[in-house]
C-alpha cells in the first residue's frame, strides 16, 4: 500500500505542476507584447514539454493501477467522458505548441496570438475536465 501510494504521490506530483505550466506558460504568452518573440518560443517549449508531461504521467496513473489490481480504474461514464476530453485537449495543444516551436516566426503576430489563445483555453478546458474526472471515478 506505502508504495503504491508514493507512485501515486510522484506521479500527482508531475501532473500538478504540468497544470500549472500549462495555464500559466500560455496566460504568460498571452499578456507579453507581440514583439517578445524570443521568450514566447521559450514559453512554447515549457507548454508542449507540460503537455507531454500531463498525457505520459496520466497513462502512468493508469499503469499504477493495471501495476497494483491488475486493471485500470473502473470510470463512471462522466469520467470516461473527461478523460475523452482531456485527452483531445492533450493531442491538439501537444500538435499546436510543437508547430508554434517549429514554425511561429513564420506566422503573423494575430495568428501566433491565436495559438496562445487556443493553448489557454484547452488548458482551462483540461482543468475543467479534471475536476469531473476526479468526482465521478
Ligand atoms: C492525456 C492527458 C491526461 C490524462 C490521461 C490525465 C489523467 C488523469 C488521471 C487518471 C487523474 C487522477 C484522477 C483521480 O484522482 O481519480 C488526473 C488528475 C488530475 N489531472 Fe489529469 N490527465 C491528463 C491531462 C491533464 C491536464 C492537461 C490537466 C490540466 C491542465 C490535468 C489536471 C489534473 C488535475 C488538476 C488532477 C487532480 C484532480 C484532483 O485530484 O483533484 N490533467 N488526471
Amino acid at each position: 500500500m506505502q508504495w503504491e501510494n508514493l507512485y501515486y504521490a510522484l506521479t500527482q506530483f508531475i501532473h500538478n505542476f504540468g497544470a500549472v505550466a500549462i495555464v500559466a506558460g500560455a496566460f504568460a504568452a498571452l499578456k507579453l507584447p507581440a514583439e517578445s518573440l524570443e521568450i514566447k518560443h521559450k514559453l512554447a517549449w515549457l507548454v508542449l514539454i507540460a503537455w507531454c508531461a500531463q498525457a505520459g504521467s496520466g497513462l502512468i496513473f493508469g499503469g499504477i493501477s493495471l501495476y497494483f489490481y491488475g486493471e485500470t480504474p473502473d470510470l463512471h461514464a462522466t469520467a470516461l467522458v473527461a478523460l475523452i476530453i482531456k485527452m483531445i485537449c492533450a493531442a491538439s495543444s501537444i500538435i499546436l505548441s510543437l508547430l508554434y516551436v517549429l514554425k511561429a516566426s513564420s506566422w503573423t503576430a494575430r495568428g501566433r496570438h491565436k495559438v496562445w489563445h487556443s493553448l489557454a483555453g484547452f488548458g482551462g478546458i483540461a482543468l475543467t475536465a479534471a475536476a469531473f474526472l476526479r468526482w465521478f471515478s
